[in-house]
């Protein structure tokens, strides 16, 4: 058996995912009983393949490697080249569309019409992108219901991390009340070299020269990618059907030495700390710096790292920390929304 999947966008996330389904595909196969194949990638500026029988993975990446593009990739017969996105989903023979386009978290697009045109198509979505989920959950979730096909999001909070499959699968039955999480990973970076003594500007240059930072940078620093995020945890976990504008939002910009080092005088930390409670009908979430005691899980986070506290009533407190991005973190949560679905455990 074989399940066929075109990717829309080959950057670092498609290119990390392809290099993982290169090194492990015999395993994966052994595991599911069935293959998975790239029979398409439709990238803006790379070009697109597409060819129903599948495409050389090595070549691919031997390719974009070493000329930035997919034009150089090999002709072979029944190749076909040149279809945009929107055609790659309608006129292939994937069973899954991947879609890890630029993420454009204004508007949520392309890549909300992508998921609606998948799903309209029978075909299943796993995305890291996060635009579609925190602006168009509720809909497009009832989309893929009705068309008896499956929505992988896994990678769009914590990458790799499993902040969304851990607690809807393994902490089922829980009444989960609240949910505390360090989201982001360039703002805790920035926090943790503030207290080393760098100011603001210096460790906010450091992180964007690492490629931890959004292109626009203001996305991680105002606190918007973590409420991107937060709304996808409420959504998925609390079924909280609230929209990303309804989340209070505020972000680390303001923050000086003088404010690090009274933390720290007081016994605690500044957090950029994204949350989500339930209290009966009252719901409260929102995104901000907080200082927290030394001795919250989440104080000890330090760096480019993320963590998630879940607040369960029969489980308890159960804090998950892990990265949040990376090339093959990211990839890996691509593959697991994969194994999930081929399993029909999505
Ligand atoms: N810019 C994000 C961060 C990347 O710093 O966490 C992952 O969404």
């Amino acid at each position: 058996m074989t399940h066929k999947v075109a990717l829309l966008g080959f950057g670092v996330v498609g290119q990390g995912f392809v290099e993982i389904l290169e090194e492990r595909g015999d395993f994966i196969s052994d595991l599911l009983n069935e293959e998975i194949k790239i029979v398409a990638i439709s990238d803006i500026k790379k070009g697109s393949l597409y060819h129903p029988e599948g495409l050389n993975l090595s070549k691919l990446i031997e390719t974009v490697s070493q000329t930035g593009s997919l034009d150089a990739y090999p002709d072979t017969s029944g190749l076909i080249r040149g279809w945009d996105s929107f055609q790659t989903i309608q006129e292939s023979n994937a069973d899954t569309v991947v879609e890890i386009t630029f993420t454009d978290v204004k508007t949520g697009q392309p890549a909300i019409d992508h998921c609606k045109l998948a799903f309209k198509n029978k075909k299943n979505v796993v995305m890291s992108n996060k635009g579609p989920v925190s602006l168009a959950y509720q809909e497009l979730a009832e989309l893929a219901k009705t068309n008896g096909v499956r929505w992988g999001v896994e990678g769009t909070v914590m990458s790799g991390t499993p902040s969304l499959r851990m607690p809807i699968v393994s902490l089922v039955g829980n009444n989960i009340t609240e949910i505390r999480g360090i989201l982001n990973g360039t703002t805790n970076y920035i926090l943790t070299k503030m207290e080393e003594g760098l100011s603001y500007t210096e460790a906010l240059v450091e992180a964007q020269s690492l490629g931890y930072a959004e292109a626009d940078p203001i996305s991680d620093i105002e606190g918007y990618d973590a409420q991107y995020k937060i709304t996808i945890l409420a959504n998925l976990i609390m079924n909280i059907p609230i929209k990303r504008e309804g989340v209070e939002r505020k972000g680390i910009s303001h923050l000086t030495q003088q404010d690090i080092q009274w933390a720290k005088s007081e016994g605690k930390r500044w957090k950029l700390i994204a949350e989500c409670s339930k209290n009966g009908d009252e719901v409260v979430t929102k995104v901000g710096p907080r200082a927290i005691p030394i001795n919250d899980p989440l104080a000890g986070v330090m760096g480019v790292q993320n963590a998630i506290t879940y607040n369960c009533d029969l489980a308890g407190q159960i804090t998950l920390i892990g990265p949040g991005a990376g090339k093959n973190e990211t990839g890996f949560s691509i593959l697991i929304d994969l194994i999930n679905i081929i399993r029909g455990q999505l």
